[in-house]
């Protein structure tokens, strides 16, 4: 089932925002806003069958506008920071606006999170909704006229599926992403740091002061980014690691072992004794920014219900290619030639242990 509801007005463009609520049999329920197609509420059941809203947003459409930390948001047209907020393409230098220090991230000042997306609903046993948008040649320095497809699926079984598609008339990086922040204890549960965490990765990417990656790949063995084992998420974050000082906490692109796949594959598995709400992932794409939520802090931006906005009170699991691929000829390729379409799926399904 789907419904719509108004969620605001957005002044800029005078223009009514709308909301999708996609519901399935299995008592789970996504909220898709059309601002940023964030994802504004997850509910599903815990092993008690108790619903909860497992994902930070905001009540107000005010807040998704203006507040920084991306919640919910889809990213474009290149998730996470491009260094000095440049790249050289075939001979060309473009130049981006920089949006976080001397970097850009996210797609730059107004980046797709910040558009407003066209919105198809389509009814059913598993309900979909197909989110499009067109991003202009030069939009925000890139090159290429791109149309992008979003397409958001409520499965039986209690999973969101996401998929990507975006083609362009020029060449042009692409790098998209998902930046829903979850707690499986529910949004307002406190810290994440009791979730017990497993990414099949055999490798993570260190990063400079200003958390772009320095270039290096380096094997997580013996080291706190190693979650092949399933461990807590607080139980190495606090290590006396550079990385980890420097971003505060975790926040990394982790490569999965064996890199991309033609189909989605189990990558990640979450799980938070309380709730006994388990969180497994699976997708095609190489790797995942698994970021703790430090930045999360906010005095003048309180979430749903009013609650204050904490640090490490929600994660994301931002799936997508290396960071800052357009200037490390050693990392995964990002950009994507006029004959070609971008892919990418991700599936975050929910269950329960007792
Ligand atoms: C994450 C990124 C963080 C931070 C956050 C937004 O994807 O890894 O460093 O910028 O987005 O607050």
């Amino acid at each position: 089932m789907i419904t719509k509801h108004e969620f605001g007005t957005l002044e800029s463009e005078s223009r009514k925002i709308y909301n999708y609520t996609m519901k399935n049999r299995g008592g789970m329920s996504v909220t898709v806003t059309e601002f940023g197609g964030a994802i504004v509420e997850i509910r599903v059941p815990d092993k008690f069958g108790r619903d909860t809203d497992v994902v930070g947003g905001y009540d107000s459409l005010r807040d998704y506008v203006l507040a920084d930390g991306y919640l919910g948001a889809l990213v474009g047209r290149v998730a996470n920071r491009i260094a000095g907020g440049t790249f050289t393409l075939d001979g060309e230098t473009h130049r981006l606006f920089r949006n976080n220090g001397k970097n850009s991230l996210h797609g730059g000042k107004v980046g797709w999170s910040h558009r407003v997306w066209a919105v198809k609903p389509e009814d059913g046993e598993e309900p979909k909704l197909t989110l499009t948008l067109h991003s202009p040649d030069g939009d925000e320095g890139y090159p290429g006229n791109m149309d992008v497809t979003v397409t958001y699926e409520l499965l039986s079984n209690n999973a969101l599926s996401i998929r990507y598609e975006a083609t362009t008339d020029k060449r042009t990086p692409v790098n998209l992403t998902n930046h829903t922040y979850f707690n499986l204890g529910g949004y307002a549960s406190g810290s994440i740091r009791d979730h017990v965490l497993q990414i099949e990765a055999d490798t993570y990417l260190p990063t400079d002061a200003d958390l772009i990656p320095t270039g290096e790949i380096r094997s997580v063995a013996g080291t706190p980014f190693d979650f092949r084992e399933p461990k807590t998420i607080g139980r190495d974050m606090d290590a006396d690691n550079a990385d980890l000082k420097t971003a505060g906490g975790y926040d990394q692109c982790f490569n999965f072992t064996g890199g991309a796949t033609k189909a989605p594959e189990r990558r990640i598995i979450v799980y938070e004794p309380n709730s006994g709400r388990v969180l497994t992932v699976f997708t095609d794409q190489p790797c995942v920014q698994f970021y703790s939520g430090n930045f999360l802090d906010s005095a003048e931006f309180p979430m749903k219900g009013g609650l204050p906005r904490r640090k490490q009170t929600a994660f994301c699991l931002e799936t997508q290619a290396m960071p800052d691929s357009v200037n490390h000829p050693n990392f995964t390729n990002t950009i994507l030639n006029p004959n070609e379409t971008y892919t990418h799926t991700v599936i975050y399904r929910f269950s329960v242990q007792q």
